[in-house]
């Protein structure tokens, strides 16, 4: 029987991390985020072949399947801890610059093969919460808990903007907004695991709701599920 894996997909600031590591602490699961694994192919790819990742997709996935070590994933005290090139990118995967260019790798199949092959490694050992874009529709299908969370996109974008310490108004905050709203598309539009509502999730507005709310609900849910 495979592990527990509760798939959490939506669109950025809808929630996912924050709702995901959640549910693992309550569940006492590990919480796994995918996103970050993209990021750290991005950083490594704008340190290694050129600042914008594009056009080097294939040679960025190359390096990771000829050697894997390149990109560690841990688990100490319940906590992921990534190490890229013996090093912790965590601060460096957040830059706007990464984020304005994981699209490249985000839509390369061969570098979804390698994010995909890690999650699902860890996962014959590891029962998770795992935030994404696909993970429901593409990762783990076969899982009964699929969740999609969404809100509406000024939301997102001020909740992303806290998270940051971006002032409200600012014209650096009107940038961020559209840079989520142009990654959206992107996501939403990409041929290859585009982000959908996977068959079966179940789909939660978060715009008007706390966290608190969103997990309460989604614990009940969890364990009126019948695969329990
Ligand atoms: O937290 P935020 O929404 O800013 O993004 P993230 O979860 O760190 O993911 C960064 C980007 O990686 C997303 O915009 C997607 O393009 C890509 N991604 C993906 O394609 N599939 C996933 N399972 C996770 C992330």
């Amino acid at each position: 029987m495979q592990n527990m894996i509760i798939a959490i997909d939506g669109p950025a600031g809808s929630g996912k991390s924050t709702i995901a590591k959640q549910l693992a602490k309550k569940l006492k699961i590990e919480y796994f985020d995918s996103g970050s694994v993209y990021r750290c192919l991005t950083l490594y790819g704008m340190n290694h072949f050129n600042q914008s990742c594009e056009g080097y997709e294939s040679e960025i996935a190359q390096c990771f399947l000829k050697n894997p070590g390149l990109l560690e994933i841990r688990y100490v005290d319940h906590r992921q801890t990534l190490l890229l090139e013996g090093e912790d990118p965590s601060k460096r995967i957040r830059s706007r610059d990464v984020t304005r260019q994981v699209r490249f790798i985000a839509s390369n199949p061969e570098c979804r093969d390698v994010v995909n092959a890690k999650m699902r490694s860890l996962a014959k050992t590891h029962c998770f919460a795992i935030d994404g874009r696909d993970i429901g529709s593409v990762v783990f299908p076969e899982t009964p808990y699929k969740i999609y969370l969404d809100a509406d996109v000024e939301v997102r974008a001020k909740r992303r903007a806290l998270e940051m310490g971006i002032e409200l108004n600012s014209a650096e905050y009107k940038q961020l907004a559209n840079e989520i709203q142009q990654r959206d598309q992107g996501d939403r539009n990409r041929t290859i695991a585009p982000l959908i509502l996977a068959e079966g999730a179940k789909k939660i507005d978060t715009t008007k709701m706390t966290v608190d709310d969103v997990v309460k609900l989604l614990l009940d849910w969890i364990d009126s599920n019948p695969n329990n």
